[in-house]
């Protein structure tokens, strides 16, 4: 049995002492994540080649009794991929090949390192699309984004990523590697697997390979962006988009104009797309498969008669490629400029849509009732939903003590969003940061259903220990997933921003 020192060089033995980093310059890339709120203190990163390498590792950790962190493009929000002391990160950069690409069946087989970037430009190629789009595409795996169902821009029309997968290969946590690799759309034999996998966040099993949905790719596409008054207005303007675009609108983003203003402040090439300043923004794309100037001009019309009826007071349609990527990238971008506001509480909150504008308005008030003085900085995809209500500090407060607010503040947002039927996490998961909010918020059958599954599939607790599942209440002080002498949360440390 290898004891867990010597496992760095049981796994170099398995898959090749190069890819078994254990030197902190080498993995500070696996151990640091991008937004500063994490670090792990892993014993190894482990860098398999394939699915028998993974399996192998899997077992010799087992034997061994350290916890996996699975990891793709350590690209999560909620130190999903992080890791404490002992345990070993499973990284999957190096299993990054589309396998193949059935343009018949518009299915495409990938490994789970593949980056989501890549995997668009193989569809693109074959004059298919891979819809899933989000701000991280160029560093996130595939893996990665089914492990933590992930959302992005174009939900509205083609669904989130456990809607487009077909079949995973996934390795469990005995070793066996389970081949769901199925490409059909219609097989009901039996319980759905892999939709117990997508979402699980690395605690159930390492997905090592997927099949995913192709569509057909897009011959015409229409972006705008709406400068509005009001979240009511956005509402309106995005039901009368999908009925004029017979449903073909693939985007529909809200921004503050708190953000939109505060990327044309500070991105040296940003350009304000329209002449005046609005409270307000909504981007929009439809886009179809078939080619000419039908859908412009339907989406065009419509705009014209929203500013006609006063639903939004100016708009601005991209007149080609350029454009339309400017305009995307100016939502891309809200993310970043928020760091310019100094410190940032985030949410991913979801409510039923037509519930949007009373969430917006109920948890402004809430926050300044809270914080007199924060600033709301929100955007998110109104098409789904899914709103980031941010938070900035106020200015004349020390970033530091605002930061010390953050599950204050997650509460009072929090609140508002389950008084309207909503979520606390519509699409970046749970992982570390989450844990409290999910006992909160998650109905105890549920909680208990989800720790049978766990136990049922990895009894040893080796992957992920302590994310997702909340410390047992009234279970000593130890999480179902945790391991022994865990703390929930051990390797946090507050936000940088
Ligand atoms: P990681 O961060 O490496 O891991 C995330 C979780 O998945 C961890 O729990 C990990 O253990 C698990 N995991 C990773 N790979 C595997 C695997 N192969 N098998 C099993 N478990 C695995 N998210 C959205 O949903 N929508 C957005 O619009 C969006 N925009 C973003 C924009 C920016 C700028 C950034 C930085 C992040 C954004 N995210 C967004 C969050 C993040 O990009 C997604 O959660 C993404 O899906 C994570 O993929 P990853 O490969 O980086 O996973
Ligand atoms: C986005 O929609 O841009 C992201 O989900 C926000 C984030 O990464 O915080
Ligand atoms: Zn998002």
């Amino acid at each position: 049995m290898p004891a867990a020192e010597s496992l760095p060089a049981e796994l170099a033995r398995i898959i090749g002492a190069k890819n078994v980093l254990t030197a902190p310059e080498k993995t500070r890339a696996y151990t640091e994540e991008l937004r500063g709120r994490h670090r792990s203190e892993c014993l190894a990163v482990a860098l398999p080649a394939n699915a028998e390498e993974v399996s192998a590792v899997v077992s010799c950790c087992a034997r061994a009794g350290a916890g996996i962190v699975p990891q793709g493009g350590n690209t999560g929000t909620m130190g999903g991929a992080v890791a404490r002391r002992g345990q070993v990160i499973l990284n999957l950069r190096r299993m990054n090949r589309v396998l193949g690409v059935d343009e018949a069946n518009h299915s495409m087989h990938v490994q789970a390192g593949c980056v989501l970037a890549d995997i668009q430009e193989a569809a693109r190629a074959r004059g298919r699309l891979f819809p899933l789009s989000l701000g991280a595409q160029g560093s996130c795996q595939i893996g990665g984004n089914l492990a933590t169902n992930a959302g992005g821009v174009n939900v509205l029309h083609y669904g989130n990523a456990r809607d487009l997968a077909l079949g995973l290969e996934v390795v469990l946590a005995d070793g066996r590697v389970w081949s769901g690799l199925s490409a059909l759309r219609k097989d009901n034999t039996g319980y759905d697997l892999k939709n117990l996998f997508i979402g699980s966040e690395g605690t159930l099993g390492v997905i090592t390979a997927a099949v995913l949905k192709l569509f057909p790719a897009l011959q015409s596409e229409s972006v705008a962006l709406a400068g509005l008054r009001a979240p009511e207005a956005a509402l309106e303007l995005l039901g009368r988009l999908r009925a004029a675009t017979a449903d073909r609108l693939v985007t529909f983003e809200l921004m503050g104009g708190i953000a939109v203003h505060s990327v044309l402040r500070h991105f040296s090439g940003a350009r304000a797309p329209l002449a005046a300043q609005h409270e307000w923004y909504a981007l929009l794309k439809a886009g179809s498969a078939a080619p000419g100037p039908a859908l412009r001009e339907r989406v065009e019309a419509c705009l014209a008669r929203a500013l006609q009826d006063d639903v939004l007071q100016d708009a601005v349609i991209a007149e080609n490629e350029t454009q339309a990527r400017e305009l995307l990238r100016l939502r891309e971008q809200v993310v970043e400029a928020q760091r310019f506001e100094g410190g940032s509480i985030k949410h991913d909150v979801s409510v039923p849509v037509s519930s949007v504008p009373e969430f917006l308005r109920r948890a402004e008030r809430a926050v300044a009732a809270a914080m007199p003085g924060a600033r709301p900085y929100p955007y998110g995809h109104m098409g789904d939903g899914n709103m980031h209500f941010n938070i900035s500090q106020p200015p004349d407060m020390e970033a530091k003590a605002f930061l010390s607010q953050w599950d204050a503040m997650n509460r009072v947002v929090h609140e508002v969003a389950h008084q309207l039927g909503g979520s606390f996490s519509a699409e970046h998961g749970i992982g570390i940061s989450k844990l409290g909010e999910m006992r909160r918020y998650k109905d105890p059958v549920s909680l208990a259903l989800y720790r049978q599954i766990k136990r049922a599939l990895d009894p040893g607790n080796l992957f992920n220990p302590g994310k997702l599942l909340p410390v047992e209440e009234g279970g000593g002080g130890r999480a179902a997933n945790a391991p022994p002498g865990a703390s929930a949360t051990r390797g946090a440390k507050p936000a940088s921003r």
